[in-house]
């Protein structure tokens, strides 16, 4: 497996990707109106290829498909961190997760943070974040808690 910024043409795959992952993986602890929020069936494409280009993601790659991607910002926020629905606890978000936390290092940001999903609590305890708060979101009518989460940085 290999991690390496995104290339541009990669977009639509990446779509699938969070769209899958949040309906399969997410839609597992969060309502159908939740993820349908999160991830529409009728994105506006356009839309989300500026959103990619901005964020110049990590992606993860074996065999030619992209299996995870992941977003650091300029000040250390974390935001989409996606392992493939087939892909889940074959140590995709970790890889990710060592690039995105050796660069934030090689750019000497403080700490890294992210608003992380029940399902990815456990994921970012085991990379050495720590809770600072707990949300308790309503989202659609139904609770969609997430964590506040933070890991300083030497
Ligand atoms: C969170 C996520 C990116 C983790 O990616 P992953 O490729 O499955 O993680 P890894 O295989 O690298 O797992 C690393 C460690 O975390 C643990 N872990 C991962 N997800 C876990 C979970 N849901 N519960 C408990 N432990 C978990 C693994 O067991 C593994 O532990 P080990 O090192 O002791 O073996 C992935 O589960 C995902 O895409 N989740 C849905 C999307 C999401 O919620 N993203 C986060 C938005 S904040």
């Amino acid at each position: 497996m290999q991690v390496r910024r995104y290339k541009p043409g990669e977009e639509e795959e990446l779509w699938q990707l969070y769209h899958d992952t949040t309906h399969i993986i997410n839609g597992e602890v969060y309502s159908k109106e939740q993820v349908e929020r999160w991830a529409p069936h009728d994105k506006n494409m356009d839309e989300w290829k500026e959103r990619i280009k901005k964020k110049n993601p990590f992606v993860a790659v074996e065999d030619s498909k992209i299996v995870g991607f992941a977003e650091l910002e300029a000040d250390g926020h974390i935001d989409y961190f996606y392992a493939h629905h087939q892909w889940q606890g074959k140590g995709v978000g970790s890889m990710l997760y060592s690039a995105i936390e050796k660069e934030a290092i090689s750019q000497k940001i403080p700490h890294l943070y992210a608003d992380v999903s029940v399902l990815a609590k456990e994921f970012f305890l085991k990379q050495g974040f720590k809770v600072l708060v707990e949300q308790n979101n309503i989202i659609c009518g139904a609770p969609a808690p997430n964590f506040k989460m933070e890991k300083k940085l030497p």
